[in-house]
């Protein structure tokens, strides 16, 4: 207990602390998985450079204010809103949703890569690089596919009941730094195949044409994504900083960071998805999910004596950044339980664990038992549904709801006056608008242009 007669809060020791957390919540499964197959299927640099206008404007800015108004009011999501009246902690109660739609879903693709590790040393390379047959085989399969989702569900969930975190996040400092530094490797690579270099032109060179109101909203949601945005983590995080580090500066470097490693992972994925598919057409036609299981592994197969090892390399480390995140979305919603009914951090864990187990098998079910649900039309998944359901609708009006509530109901003073509290703040005049016009208006109309497409009463 404090002088104050509150729990002390858990607190970073710094802030380079504060930013390798945060950057460790970013960096995960959607840079190196979502984001190429988004950038692939939504027309290369088109996409590329609609992300990285969003990244640096609206991501940013939403970083800044969730990390301000945690630090501010020393809560976390739902406490935080509350604090300025009961009626607002409904803002905090939608973003708490948010990782529990995710984390199950996570745990899936998360058992993929594990799956794909071991099978680069029982399998071997060339069994992968079979053109998509032995990840669907796998994905669709009736026992296999669970196991993998449960097996890497009970590291992530050992790692937070042990309270073992530290040796994971120790273990993480030299494995990200590896894990980018092999996906240049590979990046380059892959640019050397024949044809690589056209690929890469599309991945780098906007085609306007291929604009549309759903890139955007796919562009805006995997930004909220790989930010960690609009799901009450960043205000948690913010709520452990001290009052001296510079909020403005950490920002910028974990933003610019999380798009970096998105971008190498482009680089390393889509130049490769050209060369096996031809054309930007075919590449946008064929880009999902699985592109990340599809298509490295011929890169990989095309490696001779090395694939192999490099295979099993390359997915264990994306395994690593897989596990960093899904421990810090289990460890969210202990939290939201704890928090919200007050239950013990046991019984809490105990819900947590029960709800993921069981969602992450019915949306597993979605590749084989339910797979007559196609919810967003022919092909996809309940997979698909719960990623969009998140990034695509939930985040974007919670996104909506917190811009508005600083920005008209508190004031963005109150944010602003917090952030100078530890350095300056140059551009809050910028900032100010962002959240009080641009942020707001952006997101209605990108959503309105959206629906409107999605049911063709425009068409774009
Ligand atoms: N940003 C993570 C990624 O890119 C995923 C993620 C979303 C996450 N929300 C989170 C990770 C909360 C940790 C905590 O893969």
């Amino acid at each position: 207990m404090t002088a104050t007669g509150k729990p002390a809060r858990s607190a970073w020791s710094g802030k380079w602390a504060f930013i390798l957390a945060a950057a460790a919540s970013a960096v995960g499964l959607g840079n190196m998985w979502r984001f190429p197959y988004l950038a692939a299927k939504y027309g290369g640099g088109t996409f590329l450079l609609t992300y990285l206008l969003l990244v640096f404007t609206f991501g940013v800015s939403l970083l800044l204010l969730e990390t301000a108004l945690g630090r501010l009011t020393g809560q976390s999501a739902i406490g935080a809103f509350k604090q300025f009246g009961r009626k607002y902690a409904f803002i905090g109660i939608l973003a708490s949703a948010v990782p529990f739609i995710i984390t199950p879903y996570y745990c899936i693709i998360g058992g993929w890569v594990t799956k794909y590790a071991v099978a680069y040393l029982v399998d071997g390379p060339a069994a992968l690089a079979d053109g998509g047959g032995f990840f669907t085989g796998f994905i669709t399969s009736d026992v296999e596919s669970y196991l993998w989702m449960l097996v890497f569900m009970a590291v992530a969930f050992a790692v937070v009941a042990l309270g073992v975190k530290g040796g994971i996040e120790k273990a993480n400092l030299f494995m990200m730094p590896a894990l980018i530094v092999m996906a240049v490797g590979i990046a380059v690579y892959t640019l050397t195949m024949p044809g690589a270099l056209e690929g890469a032109l599309y991945y780098l060179v906007p085609d306007f044409s291929k604009f549309s109101p759903e890139l955007v909203v796919g562009a805006l949601g995997q930004m909220f994504y790989s930010l960690s945005l609009a799901m009450g983590i960043m205000i948690t995080y913010g709520s452990y900083l001290d009052r001296k580090s510079s909020l403005t500066q950490s920002v910028v470097r974990v933003g610019g960071f999380d798009l970096g490693v998105s971008f190498l992972a482009g680089l390393m994925i889509v130049p490769a998805a050209f060369v096996a598919m031809g054309s930007g057409e075919a590449v946008a036609a064929n880009s999902g999910p699985s592109l990340m299981f599809v298509t490295l592994p011929a890169v990989f197969a095309d490696m001779g004596g090395a694939a192999a090892a490099i295979g099993f390399l390359f997915f264990l480390l994306v395994l690593f950044a897989a596990l960093t995140s899904a421990i810090s979305l289990t460890e969210t919603c202990v939290s939201i339980v704890q928090d919200g009914a007050g239950w013990s951090r046991r019984k809490s864990f105990a819900v947590v664990i029960a709800v993921v187990v069981v969602a992450g098998i019915v949306v597993n079910m979605g590749y084989n038992g339910l797979s007559f649900i196609e919810p967003l039309g022919a092909g996809t998944s309940l997979l698909d549904f719960f990623d969009f359901l998140s990034n695509s609708v939930v985040m974007p009006i919670v996104a909506l709801l917190t811009c508005v509530f600083v920005g008209w109901v508190v004031k963005p003073k109150l944010i602003i006056d917090e952030v100078e509290r530890s350095g300056p703040f140059r551009l809050k005049k910028p900032w100010t608008v962002m959240v009080k016009y641009i942020a707001p208006v952006l997101v209605v109309v990108i959503l309105v242009a959206y629906v409107a497409q999605t049911f063709g009463i425009v068409t774009f």
